[in-house]
């Protein structure tokens, strides 16, 4: 390590001890008898009303769109929709999922056995629809409800939300707060010189809905994350030109012959793009797929927590507040499967039931320092990634919660590195959970994308 790498982590984590100083005074959580309000109703929000329901806890879900399922919905509306409300989804049309169904079903729901291994984001949107029906959810969710506030009033916590169809506010008040708005709902478009003067259309992939508008067009797209990825599959073959700036070292597949790559980018003309080899290109739109940050505008300094684009801490287990234990996350952790999500639900339903009890402050803030010493970069503090199986034996072996087995993360390191060498492929093949360490991956012949036996509601 350099020395300029140990500075700047002592720095980071001298800072980090001044936030600690001064104690919270949150730490013995209610009688279980309480109330939970659980901010969003996607995939999160709809994985621990679930066990909510099953410890009987009383709660309410507060979702601000006319309709569940977050991601998975898809909205035609870009900015607002109709009600005034921030379009948060950022589906679009033809989307496949990018990991096995596997790795993103719900504890003990499966998809139906036929269910191809990606099916479609339609297809996963109707099976959140099938689960809310099966675990009778709705009773307890209250749609066009957008959180604006949440304070801490001393023992419980005051939620303010309006009502978006008759714009009128409400607040209640919550024993326990579970937070589950979403991590991809805020995008990030990275500054640019001279981007401001280019004349042709702008936006980010949370805005994109389908390919068919840049038919025949040339278009810029920025980034080569798992939206840039899947955009330029969607794109090299039907737009005039397809300009693909990113710094990926991937397998790059046989793209359409108009299709080019270029490297980071320069700044920008009325016209065009100049690229950091010197060279330009004209372009009439750009895409950028360049990322998302943490969104949390309904929390304030009463929360106790320090908060950045890119991290949220203190978080004990990447869930629980640590200086206000009654307020939980879900989805706040970078570089994991989807279950991850159903697990840190399943854990915060147990926590909220009385069925364990958290640590002690200390012991919280000494399991976070490891981890924040690991990481060293706040913008890391959030990250599980490479600890993802140890990180479910965690939550199990502390909350007595159903253990993911390390298949799921063989799986996920397979899929992620599968993806790279094989963009237009690696959903042509289907997969099957052996036992907790081995699973079987065979060719299904492709074509799969429109299969979806997963029964309506
Ligand atoms: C385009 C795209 C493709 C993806 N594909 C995959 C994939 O293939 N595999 C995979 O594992 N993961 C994928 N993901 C990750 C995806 O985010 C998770 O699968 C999952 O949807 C996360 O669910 P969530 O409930 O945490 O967030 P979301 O699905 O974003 O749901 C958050 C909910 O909170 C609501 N909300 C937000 N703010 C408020 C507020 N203030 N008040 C009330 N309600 C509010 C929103 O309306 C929304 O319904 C993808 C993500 C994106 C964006
Ligand atoms: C659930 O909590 C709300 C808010 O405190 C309360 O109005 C309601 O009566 C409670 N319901 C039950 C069944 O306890
Ligand atoms: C609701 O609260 C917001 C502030 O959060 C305020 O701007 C708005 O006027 C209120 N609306 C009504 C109908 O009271
Ligand atoms: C474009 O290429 C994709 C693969 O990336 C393929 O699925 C699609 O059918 C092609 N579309 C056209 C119009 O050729």
């Amino acid at each position: 390590m350099s020395l300029s790498v140990i500075l700047r982590t002592s720095v980071f984590l001298l800072c980090l001890n001044i936030i600690f100083i001064g104690t919270s005074d949150g730490l013995s959580l209610p009688e279980t008898s309480s109330y939970a309000c659980v901010i969003g109703g996607g995939y999160s929000g709809l994985a621990v009303s679930r066990y909510l329901k099953q410890h009987g806890v009383n709660f309410t879900v507060f979702e601000a769109a006319p309709e569940v399922g977050g991601t998975w919905r898809f909205d035609p509306h870009v900015g607002v929709d109709d009600d005034g409300v921030p379009v948060f989804t950022s589906q679009y049309r033809y989307l496949r999922v990018n990991t096995p169904r596997q790795t993103m079903e719900f504890g003990d729901y499966p998809f139906p056995d036929t269910t191809p291994a990606y099916p479609s984001g339609t297809c996963f949107y109707k099976y959140l629809k099938s689960f809310v029906k099966k675990f009778d959810l709705m009773t307890n969710i209250q749609v066009r409800s957008l959180v604006t506030a949440v304070t801490w009033a001393g023992d419980h916590w005051k939620l303010t939300y309006i009502k978006t169809d008759d714009r009128q506010n409400h607040t209640v008040l919550c024993d326990y707060v579970v937070v589950a708005n979403g991590q991809y709902v805020l995008p990030v478009i990275p500054m640019f010189p001279g981007l401001e003067t280019f004349q042709g259309s702008i936006i980010h992939s949370h805005d994109y809905k389908a390919p068919e508008p840049y038919t025949g067009r040339r278009v810029l797209l920025v980034g080569a994350g798992a939206s840039g990825l899947d955009l330029s599959t969607q794109l090299h073959n039907i737009t005039e030109k397809l300009v693909h700036s990113h710094h990926l070292k991937y397998n790059q597949p046989k793209f359409a012959d108009q299709y080019v790559k270029k490297p980071d980018i320069q700044g920008f003309v009325t016209n065009g793009v100049f690229f950091q080899d010197g060279s330009f290109e004209e372009v009439d739109d750009i895409i950028f797929a360049t990322g998302y940050e943490f969104y949390h505008p309904f929390l304030d300094e009463t929360s106790g927590l320090t908060r950045a684009g890119k991290y949220v801490m203190p978080l004990y287990q990447h869930i629980v507040n640590m200086r206000r234990p009654t307020m939980t996350f879900i989805g706040v952790v970078n570089r994991v499967i989807t279950k991850v999500m159903d697990s840190q639900a399943a854990y915060i339903a147990s926590l909220i039931a009385g069925k364990f009890q958290l640590p002690s402050e200390q012991e919280m803030l000494d399991a976070w320092f490891d981890h924040a010493y690991k990481y060293k970069v706040a913008k890391e503090i959030n990250t599980v990634g490479p600890e993802m199986d140890q990180y479910f034996a965690k939550l199990s072996k502390e909350a007595g919660i159903t253990r993911n087995p390390p298949v799921l993360t063989h799986i996920r390191d397979f899929n992620a590195k599968n993806r790279l060498d094989d963009l237009f492929n690696y959903r042509d093949y289907d997969y099957e959970i052996i036992d907790s360490h081995t699973y079987k991956r065979w060719y299904n012949g492709g074509g799969k994308g429109e299969v979806c036996p997963v029964e309506a509601s």
